[in-house]
C-alpha cells in the first residue's frame, strides 16, 4: 500500500490507545500505512498480540477519531499480525447480495450507522472476512443454519451434539439464536442461572452430558431482543471468548434462521470449521436454505453439507414412508450446488414430545434402532468423516448417500 504522509491524520491516529498496554499506536509503531484517496481513507495497523475484543476497541477508536474528516463508509481498516503479509481486510458496510443498507444496519461490528450507498459483495472479488480466530481448547466449530424458522434447526443441533457425544466426543452447544433461543428448553434447563468462575468466565450449564450456553438464560421469556450491530457483536464475543468452554472436540453453534447480523458477526470474529444448512423438503424452505448456502459461500465459510429434516413419516404398523412434503428435494439441491448431502431425518412424534419435555431423543437409548435414531447416527458419522478428512486435505469431499 502506498503511504501518504498526512501528518495531521497520522497524529490523530497515532494518539489512539491500545487497551492491552495503555500505550498509543504511535508509541508502539503499529500504524503501518495510511492511504488517503480523495474522500476515502485506508488505515493499516499491526494487531499482533491484540485479542478480538481489544481489536474492536482500537477500530472503534479509529472510526471515531476520523469522524470529522471522513464519512464512515469511506473508512477501510486493514490489520495484520506480526510479519504476516496477508492482510485481513475489513471493509465497512459490506452487504450480502440482495440486501439493502437498511436491512444490514449495524451489521458489521464497527458500524454505528447505516451505510448510505450499499456496496455489493461480489463472489470472488469481495474481501475475505473469514476470521482466523479460534477458541482456545475448542478443536472444531460447527455452525448450524437454516433459511427459515421452524425447520427443526435447534432440535437438530441438540441431537447432533448428543450423537457426537454418544460416539465419545466432548461436545457443547452455543445457542446463538438471539431471536428465539430454545436450547435451554430442549435440554430441560430453561430455569438455569449461569454463574461466573474466579476468572470472570461464564460456566456452561451441563445437561445430558453436554455443556451449553444460551442467550435465553439471560433474557426473560417475553422480553423482545433488541440487540443489533455492535451491541450484538459484543454479546456474541462474550459467548465465544468469555465462556469457560474447556477442552472440546466440537462446539455446535445454533444460529438464528436466515442471513443476518449474527451470521456475519460470527464469521467475522471466529473461524468456523464447517457450516451445516438444514431444510425441510418443501420448495419454499429450500429456496431460503439456498440463500443460506450462498451466504456462507460469499463469506468463505466451508460448508459441510445440508440435512433434510421432516423428510417423511412412517407409522409403527408398517415400513411405508409417507413423503408429506415431497421427496428428495434437499438431496437434489445438494447435487445442483455441489454440496454434500449429510442425510435425512424423518418425522417422529417422540422426537417432538421429547423436545417439548426437555428430554432429548438421542439421549434415550430405548429409541435405538428407530428411524430417527438411525438417521442421526448416520448423519453424525458423515460429519465426523468429513471433518477428519477435511482437516487433512484442507477441503471437504462430497458425499451423496
Ligand atoms: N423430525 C422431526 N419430527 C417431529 N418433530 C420435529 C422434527 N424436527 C423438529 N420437530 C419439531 O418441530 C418444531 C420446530 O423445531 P425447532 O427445532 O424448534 O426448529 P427451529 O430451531 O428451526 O425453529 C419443534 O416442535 C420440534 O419438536
Ligand atoms: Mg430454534
Amino acid at each position: 500500500m502506498e503511504i501518504i504522509v498526512d501528518q495531521e491524520i497520522k497524529d490523530i491516529l497515532g494518539k489512539i490507545q491500545n487497551p492491552v498496554t495503555g500505550k498509543t499506536l504511535a508509541d508502539e509503531k503499529r500504524l503501518s500505512a495510511v492511504e488517503i484517496n480523495g474522500e476515502n481513507i485506508k488505515v493499516q495497523y499491526n494487531r499482533e498480540g491484540i485479542a478480538p475484543k481489544e481489536k474492536r476497541v482500537i477500530e472503534d477508536g479509529i472510526y471515531d477519531s476520523l469522524e470529522d474528516k471522513f464519512a464512515e463508509d469511506n473508512i477501510t481498516i486493514m490489520s495484520f499480525s506480526g510479519d504476516d503479509s496477508k492482510d485481513v481486510f475489513e471493509t465497512h458496510g459490506v452487504l450480502a447480495e440482495g440486501e439493502t443498507a437498511e436491512s444490514a444496519e449495524g451489521k458489521t461490528m464497527h458500524s454505528h450507522k447505516a451505510p448510505a450507498q450499499p456496496a455489493q459483495l461480489k463472489p470472488g472479488h469481495g474481501p475475505n472476512i473469514n476470521s482466523e480466530v479460534t477458541i482456545p481448547g475448542v478443536k472444531n466449530i460447527i455452525a448450524v443454519a437454516s433459511g427459515k424458522g421452524g425447520v427443526g434447526k435447534s432440535t437438530f443441533s441438540v441431537n447432533l451434539a448428543l450423537s457426537l457425544k454418544n460416539q465419545g466426543k466432548k461436545v457443547a452447544i452455543l445457542d446463538a439464536d438471539v431471536y428465539g433461543p430454545s436450547i435451554p428448553m430442549l435440554l430441560g434447563k430453561a430455569e438455569a442461572k449461569p454463574i461466573a468462575n474466579d476468572n470472570q468466565k461464564i460456566i456452561p450449564i451441563e445437561s445430558n452430558g453436554i455443556g451449553f450456553m444460551s442467550f435465553g438464560l439471560f433474557i426473560g421469556e417475553s422480553e423482545p431482543v433488541i440487540w443489533r450491530g455492535p451491541m450484538l457483536g459484543g454479546v456474541l464475543n462474550q459467548f465465544f471468548f468469555d465462556v469457560d468452554w474447556g477442552e472440546l472436540d466440537y462446539l455446535i453453534i445454533d444460529l438464528p434462521p436466515g442471513t443476518g447480523d449474527v451470521q456475519l458477526s460470527l464469521v467475522q470474529s471466529l473461524k468456523v470449521d464447517g457450516a451445516i444448512v438444514i431444510s425441510t423438503p418443501q420448495d419454499v424452505a429450500l429456496l431460503d436454505a439456498k440463500k443460506g448456502v450462498e451466504m456462507f459461500k460469499q463469506l468463505n465459510t466451508p460448508i459441510l453439507g445440508m440435512v433434510e429434516n421432516m423428510s417423511y413419516f412412517v407409522t409403527e404398523e408398517s415400513d411405508k414412508k409417507y413423503y408429506i412434503f415431497g421427496n428428495g428435494g434437499v438431496k437434489s439441491a445438494c447435487e445442483q450446488m455441489d454440496l454434500s448431502f449429510l442425510g435425512e431425518v424423518p418425522l417422529e412424534i417422540e422426537l417432538r414430545e421429547g423436545s417439548d419435555k426437555g428430554q432429548p431423543y438421542m439421549n434415550n437409548s430405548s429409541y435405538e434402532g428407530r428411524p430417527v435414531w438411525q438417521s442421526y447416527m448416520s448423519i453424525s458419522k458423515n460429519v465426523l468423516e468429513l471433518m477428519d478428512d477435511g482437516k487433512k486435505k484442507g477441503f471437504f469431499s462430497r458425499i451423496f448417500k
